[in-house]
């Protein structure tokens, strides 16, 4: 199973002082060193950490696979395709969150998330849909013409009793197997830490974790490679 390792919260800690450090592109370049499968980054609409800049550097430095996060609006499928990412992950936005707090609703929004999935791959770019474990948006998602989904691991993440996380792992690994079936490829995250990865990385069908909160919350004690060694070592125990 693939890591990539999401470095935006690097560009959140150089925001707090709006200055030039430190450099999220720097941190991907120690990422990529430390063993990392991918790097993973989103543009937001308000630019609140990562900027135009970082995300150009990026696509020069990254030799791995560089994934870029971004909401399905013209704005960012112009720049998604003038950058050309590896893939892009389409998120839902909302300005007043803290990180994308659900799925992206693929059910209502068919036509929009269909033509932009369109356009991205015209453009040669590897399209994912982040939605929650859900079987309705993940039928949408192929219909779509994605290539791959990304599961929402978030209520396993919270989840307060062992029993409730075991029933969110059983229909994560079902919706795995249901996206597969329909030829879709499948990746998971959000939420994800040093506690709670391994009951993911033993599902069948997931390619791929996207981590970024709890490896750079590490990274501060233990350092950046430690914290993605480590990280990488629980995945594939
Ligand atoms: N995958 C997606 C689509 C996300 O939006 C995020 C958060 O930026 C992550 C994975 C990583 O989540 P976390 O920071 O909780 O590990």
């Amino acid at each position: 199973m693939r890591l990539g390792v999401n470095i935006d919260h690097v560009a959140t800690v150089r925001e707090a002082r709006k200055i030039n450090e430190p450099d999220p592109v720097a941190a991907a370049v120690i990422v990529e060193l430390a063993g990392a499968d991918g790097i993973v980054c989103h543009l937001r609409e308000d630019r609140r950490h990562l900027s135009d800049r970082d995300f150009v550097l990026l696509k020069e430095v990254v030799k791995s696979h560089l994934n870029l996060e971004m909401a399905a609006t013209p704005e960012m499928i112009k720049i998604a395709s003038r950058v050309q990412p590896d893939m892009a992950t389409l998120v839902p936005e909302k300005r007043q969150e803290i990180t994308t707090e659900g799925g992206l609703d693929v059910v209502n929004n068919l036509d929009l998330i269909k033509d932009t999935v369109m356009k991205l791959r015209t453009s040669n770019i590897i399209v994912s849909l982040f939605i929650n474990p859900d079987l309705e948006q993940i039928k949408a998602s192929a219909r779509a013409g994605t290539d791959y989904v990304e599961l929402h691991t978030g209520r396993y993440a919270e989840a307060s009793s062992a029993n409730e996380q075991e029933e969110e792992l059983s229909t994560l690994q079902s919706m795995a197997y249901a996206a597969a079936k329909l030829g879709l490829s499948v990746s998971a995250g959000h939420g994800l830490n040093y506690y709670n990865v391994q009951g993911i990385a033993k599902l069948d069908k997931i390619e791929e974790l996207n981590i970024g909160h709890s490896i750079i919350g590490r990274a501060i004690f233990t350092g950046l490679e430690a914290a993605v060694r480590e990280m990488k070592r629980l995945i594939s125990e």
